[in-house]
């Protein structure tokens, strides 16, 4: 399967926020923003792999900056790294004031997609080549990130058939 590279998928999207997506204050629920970075991952990775995808898991956000009704956000995404079926997407999200034009980073998170057959069984995809000197710094964090990741969900699986037993009693 051809490698593609990391500029075939990147996308950003953009959306104006209005009053059903915020509190009464003003400020736009933090759910709403990860609806969107979902929503960019997602693109991106099907964008890469052409085959149905889903999120796996979504690593840690910070909300660094607030975000309020009439603002514009933006959500850029671009896939970091590739294993064999699964995929880690970067999502950066930006606020736009219309008023001032100045920008605010909203946040950052990694997400994983895994693609998927018709039968729903993980499906291979191409590589990722990352070309310029961000993208190689991207993959290389990114691979760190993927191993600390899957011990975690060894110690998940461990804890959960630890829990059997007890829930015998
Ligand atoms: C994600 C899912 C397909 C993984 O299925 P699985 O049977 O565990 O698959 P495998 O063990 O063969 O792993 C497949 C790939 O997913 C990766 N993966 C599995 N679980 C993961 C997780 N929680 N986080 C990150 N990657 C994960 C594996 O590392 C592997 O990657 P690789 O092929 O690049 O090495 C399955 O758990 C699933 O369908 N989950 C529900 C997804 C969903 O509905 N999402 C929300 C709505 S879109």
């Amino acid at each position: 399967m051809k490698a593609k590279r990391v500029s075939d998928s990147k996308i950003e999207i953009a959306q104006l926020m209005y009053p059903e997506h915020a509190n009464p204050a003003g400020n736009v629920h933090g759910g709403y923003i990860l609806k969107i970075v979902d929503e960019a991952a997602a693109i991106a990775a099907a964008r890469h792999s052409h085959q149905n995808i889903v999120t796996a898991s979504v690593d840690r956000m910070d909300f660094i900056s607030p975000v309020y009704i009439g603002n514009l956000i933006f959500a850029k995404a671009s896939i970091n790294y590739t294993g064999k079926t699964s995929m880690e997407i970067g999502v950066r999200v930006e606020a736009e004031c219309i008023r001032t034009g100045i920008h605010t980073h909203v946040g950052s998170a990694y997400l994983t997609f895994v693609a998927l057959d018709e039968n729903d069984k993980p499906i291979e995809i191409p590589q990722i080549l990352p070309e310029t000197e961000e993208e190689k710094r991207r993959f290389i964090e990114a691979q760190e990130r993927r191993e600390k990741r899957l011990k975690q969900i060894k110690k998940h699986e461990h804890i959960q058939q630890a829990c059997i037993p007890r829930m015998n009693k």
